[in-house]
Order: structure tokens, then sequence, then C-alpha cells
């Protein structure tokens, strides 16, 4: 799936189409052990969106959320210089969700302050916010190497 190249603020329908587009990954969830239906959308800024879902384990600590599935799957298909331009989270479940902590660091890794967050509120409500407002002062690749 591909749209246009852009820059500035997505439109509503853009917005709305990643939401439906994580809504839909999040059908194919592996989650025997906890029930929690999440697909993620990610918005590249090349303009193609990749899709992921959460991915559980009988280990339990090896589950795999839908945003860490997006991204090794946009990885591996586009390459390592994938930048996010938007992130929509959505789950089966009716429930409020956005990233958890781990994945707001392995979002980071990919994205910036400015990188848009869309994810389910309580009582069905649609947010959304920042990667910068979710994880402030992150931890990031430069810090390994400073200039
Ligand atoms: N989960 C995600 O896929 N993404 C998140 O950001 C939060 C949690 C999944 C992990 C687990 O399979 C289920 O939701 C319940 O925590």
């Amino acid at each position: 799936m591909s749209q246009n190249t852009q820059s500035g603020p997505l439109t509503i329908e853009q917005r709305n189409n990643l939401r439906n587009l994580a809504q839909a990954a999040a059908q194919h969830s592996y989650s025997p052990y906890s029930h929690f239906r999440v697909g993620a959308a990610l918005l590249l800024e090349d303009g193609s969106i990749i899709t992921g879902c959460n991915v559980e384990n009988c280990s339990y600590r090896l589950t795999s959320c839908a945003e860490q599935g997006a991204i090794a799957r946009a990885v591996a298909e586009r390459g390592p210089g994938i930048r996010l331009r938007a992130v929509a989270v959505a789950n089966l479940n009716d429930a409020a969700s956005m990233p958890c902590g781990a994945c707001r660091q392995t979002l980071t890794e990919f994205g910036d302050d400015a990188t848009l967050i869309l994810y389910p509120g309580e009582g069905g409500s649609l947010e959304e916010t920042t990667l910068g407002e979710l994880l402030p002062h992150a931890f990031r690749l430069e810090y390994l190497a400073p200039k």
C-alpha cells in the first residue's frame, strides 16, 4: 500500500485510513493469552504504509507488540533508512490503548518528536498525540556516537 509522499499535517482522511488499517491488522493478532488483539499501521516518510499485529508466546515475556512487529516488517521490506511520519494503534477489544513503554522506545529509533501517534481513548474516542509527548527525553542513537 502506498500514498504519495507528502509533508505537512495529515488530512483527516489519511488519519482515518491509518486507523482503519491498524484495526484491520489486528484481525491477524495471535493473542491466546491476553485475548487483547492489537494492530499497528506505520505511515513512512516515503508514503508507504506497513502494518503489524501482536504475537504472543507461551513464555509470556517473548510477546511481540503490534508496533514492534510493524517496525520489524517495515525494516525488512523497506530497509534500515525508514522514517516514521505517523503511527496508528488499534485493538478489537473496544479498549483504550496506546503504545507501551517499550514500543515508545522502539518507535523513537525511527521517528522523532513530531511523529504523530493515533490511538483509541476511553469510550471509543479517537485520540492523537506525538512521540515526543509520549517519550520525552528519549535515549537516542546519537548518544552512542556524540559529535
Ligand atoms: N500490546 C501491543 O501490541 N502494543 C502495545 O503497545 C501494548 C500491548 C499487546 C501485547 C500483548 O499481546 C497484549 O497487547 C496485552 O498486553
